[in-house]
């Protein structure tokens, strides 16, 4: 297939924004990079925070993922704002963003999928089905290399003394021993442990859907079973605050194509 722009074109505009907004706004951000894809592009991160670069005491960590699958790229576009807005309106004093930027460290990585990405970026709209291009470089969709703790969770919480806030990332699966972890996958789980994150997203594209932990079964062999996290709650009331504020989620009449497996 014939490409439109040289390969890094996209990469590179990407960058440029996300360095000349920290540039523009060094008090309150920086960037850096969490480690690179398959092809060896950086996976670059903008971050907030009155103290870029530091962790202060009981100050909330949040972290913004876009771009996971290659092809979907409305997540990507948005963080990329999201930017943008943040140091533009803290600069012309708005005080709500303020506010955040001061109390908060909120963490933002437009595209966890670059290779991905440029293949579909270059080819276009067109050739574009829900499946073209989502997965990374080495054909793995980066939404299904995470390890399941949800089973492990299950299991554990019989036992007396369990800690349910945490639950380690098993050493086999760092090593590659339990199946292939893709590199992009692998960044993410190390900047998940060296950042204590107390809230997350990953925004995706193409259906009009919320989904939050736990969004694997309890038991993996029953993959519609219920099975909430300890923090059901307060993921619901998330969910629930992000959709009455979507006009189109929140409007009954918006017609619905859900089938419940496909992410
Ligand atoms: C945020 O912090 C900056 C720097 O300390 C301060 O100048 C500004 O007034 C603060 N903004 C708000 C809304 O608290
Ligand atoms: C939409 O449907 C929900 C659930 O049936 C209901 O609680 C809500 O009031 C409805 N909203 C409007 C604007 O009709």
């Amino acid at each position: 297939k014939s490409r439109k722009w040289p390969l890094p074109t996209y990469l590179m505009v990407m960058f440029s924004i996300l360095k000349k907004t920290a540039a523009k706004c060094p008090h309150i951000s920086q960037t850096y990079s969490i480690g690179r894809s398959v092809e060896g592009k950086d996976l670059l991160v903008i971050e907030f925070s009155d103290n870029p670069g530091q962790h202060d005491l009981l100050e909330p960590e949040i972290k913004l993922i876009g771009n996971m699958h290659g092809n979907e790229v409305l997540g990507r576009q948005l963080l990329i704002y999201l930017a943008q807005y943040l140091c533009s309106e803290y600069l012309l004093g708005n005080e709500r963003i303020q506010t955040i930027i001061n109390t908060t460290r909120i963490h933002i990585l437009p595209s966890m999928n670059p290779d991905g990405y440029e293949i579909a970026a270059s080819e276009g709209h067109e050739y574009n089905g829900w499946t073209s291009d989502r997965a990374n470089a080495q054909n793995l969709d980066l939404n299904r290399n995470f390890p399941d703790l949800i089973s492990i969770f299950y299991n554990r919480r019989r036992f007396r003394h369990f800690r349910s806030d945490h639950i380690p990332i098993f050493e086999s699966y760092w090593i590659n021993k339990v199946e292939v972890v893709a590199p992009e996958t692998y960044a993410v789980m190390k900047w998940i442990r060296s950042n204590p994150f107390i809230i997350s997203a990953s925004l995706h594209g193409g259906e009009l859907v919320i989904s939050y932990p736990f969004d694997l079964s309890r038991r993996p062999q029953e993959e519609r079973m219920y099975s909430p996290t300890p923090d059901e709650q307060s993921f619901r009331q998330l969910a629930r605050t992000y959709a009455d504020a979507h006009p189109t989620m929140s409007n009954n009449d918006t017609e619905r194509w859900w089938y419940g497996d496909i992410y």
